[in-house]
């Protein structure tokens, strides 16, 4: 039986429609998934909506709607965009699902049974947006408002009795576990934040609310409603029941999340299932943020790139490429369309000419069938794949670099084809045209086996065309040879080109 592997993204507000930051953080969790199914895992690939608490409670109000209408509407746009995406995910969980509140009041019950929950008052400036406490030195005041220093987000003064967490007895236990866990938070930036955040102590967290009622109550305390960060947490473990075992998915290998809500996967997540007495998930990969221009993009600053109109006009595949080229998956990116346009130039030009060329010189010349090679040739060896470079990148979630190496490896197919022009029949002898055209080939389905966890429409479609089926796409497929004579399609024109300004 092949292993698992469990991945998950962050699960989004459905409070607004989603943005280019919730597409980057699908699509990188996307390529990941993907990658590790062609190796060979079983998969599980988790996104999904986020949909009690005060920020979309009050959403809901401004358009006169009923909480649960108004979320089923939204998330609607959020399930769509998996479409959208071509995101593989196994499962879309949604927080006001029964199966998701069940799981929730079983952790909140397994914390209340171990001492770690108990009933005091909260006084503190509350930010809606973020629906998170900040201290007073956490705050900043600007003409006479307060402010997160961190979100920018206005904060406002709210006092209430609550449930508290006892996260202050877990600093220690943290701070161990890190250390023991080198890497448990990646990139190592974020590690070194979360460190010296819990370094300077930890305060009892406040995990429970009365100031509004959506969300899930507080068992056998209906006056309060469980902290929508508690509840949103849990959601990695409602739709693989984790409380009842059906499967082994537990624990996560990764929670893909964007460097915004580090403190609540790398702290407050970790705290919660250690004072649970549950296993933690294998790591936290907190990426940077998609920039316009210098600024993160976002609804309110109007500066946004649409990820569901550059689909329609460009094609998912594109985004997904140019995304994850172009931006180092870790640290902050700046996007732009005629960036956009010219990555997908170039790989039009490094990839897609290439195949045409080739198709086009076998159909001519051998009636698209695979050419016959003289005896003991199999592929020419600077061409050969080391699929364990590939698994070691990815394991590293170098995701840039995972593109770097396949376009240089298709660079490299360029060069060998150019230098020995398997169409120059005076230059070579048909023999010679024969092992060139097959080596080339075999280096085309290379690509597009290694690019399927970017690019899948595009991959499926070519590998299609050379008789290689959807659920037969496995990195065991690289370097493989072809059968003798078989008969392949001519794949239609793969990426098109755009003019740049
Ligand atoms: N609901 C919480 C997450 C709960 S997870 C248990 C939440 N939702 S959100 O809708 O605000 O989405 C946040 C996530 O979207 C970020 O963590 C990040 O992954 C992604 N992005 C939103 N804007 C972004 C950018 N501009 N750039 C990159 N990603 C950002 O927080």
């Amino acid at each position: 039986m092949s292993k698992n592997f469990y991945i998950t993204t962050p699960i989004y507000y459905p409070s607004a429609k989603p943005h280019m930051g919730h597409a980057y953080s699908s699509i990188a969790a996307d390529v990941i998934a993907r990658f590790k199914k062609i190796e060979g895992y079983n998969v599980f690939f988790l996104t999904g909506t986020d949909e009690h608490g005060m920020k979309i409670q009050k959403a809901a109000e401004k358009k006169n709607k009923d909480p649960q209408v108004f979320c089923n509407e939204i998330s609607k746009n959020f399930i769509d965009l998996t479409k959208i995406l071509n995101l593989s995910n196994s499962d879309f969980i949604r927080t006001t699902e029964e199966r998701h509140k069940s799981s929730v009041i079983k952790l909140w019950k397994l914390l209340d049974k171990n001492e770690q929950i108990y009933l005091s008052k909260y006084a503190g400036w509350y930010s809606v947006s973020d629906e998170a406490y900040y201290s007073e030195e956490e705050i900043e005041e600007i003409d006479g408002l307060k402010f997160s220093k961190s979100s920018n987000s206005s904060v406002e003064w709210m006092e209430e009795e609550s449930f508290f967490f006892k996260l202050s007895e877990w600093q220690k236990p943290l701070l161990e576990f890190y250390d023991k866990n080198p890497g448990f938070i990646q990139p190592e930036s974020r590690r070194n934040e979360v460190i010296s955040f819990v370094s300077r102590g930890l305060k009892d967290l406040s995990i429970s609310r009365t100031t509004f009622k959506w969300g899930i109550p507080v068992p056998n305390n209906s006056k309060h409603i469980i902290y929508v960060w508690l509840d949103a947490l849990t959601n990695y473990f409602s739709a693989i029941n984790f409380f009842e075992k059906k499967n082994n998915f537990w624990p996560a290998n990764v929670h893909i999340i964007g460097k915004d809500i580090l403190r609540f996967h790398a702290v407050y997540w970790p705290a919660f299932l250690m004072a649970a007495k549950l296993p933690l998930p294998n790591k936290i990969f907190g990426h940077g943020w998609i920039l316009s221009g210098e600024e993160k993009m976002s609804k309110s600053k109007g500066n946004i790139l649409d990820p569901i109109e550059i689909i329609k006009e460009y094609g998912s595949d594109e985004l997904r490429y140019y995304l994850m080229k172009d931006v180092i998956f870790g640290l902050d990116g700046n996007i732009n369309l005629d960036n956009f346009k010219k990555t997908i130039n170039d790989l039009a030009n490094n990839v897609g000419n290439l195949s045409n060329r080739i198709f086009t010189i076998l159909d001519k010349n051998f009636n698209c069938r695979v050419p016959e090679t003289s005896a003991g040739y199999t592929i020419n060896e600077n061409l050969l794949i080391n699929k364990k470079d590939f698994i070691e990148i990815i394991n590293n979630f170098e995701l840039h670099n995972y593109l770097k190496k396949i376009h240089s490896y298709s660079s490299a197919l360029n060069k060998y084809v150019n230098d020995n022009e398997p169409w120059n029949k005076k230059a070579n002898s048909e023999q010679n045209i024969k092992n060139i055209l097959y080596s080339t080939i075999i280096g085309l389905k290379n690509i597009f086996v290694l690019l399927y966890p970017i690019t899948p429409r595009s991959s499926i479609s070519f590998l299609k065309n050379i008789n290689i089926e959807y659920e037969d796409i496995s990195l065991d497929l690289i370097n493989k040879e072809f059968k003798k004579n078989e008969k392949l399609s001519n794949p239609e024109i793969l990426f098109k080109k755009y003019k740049c300004d």
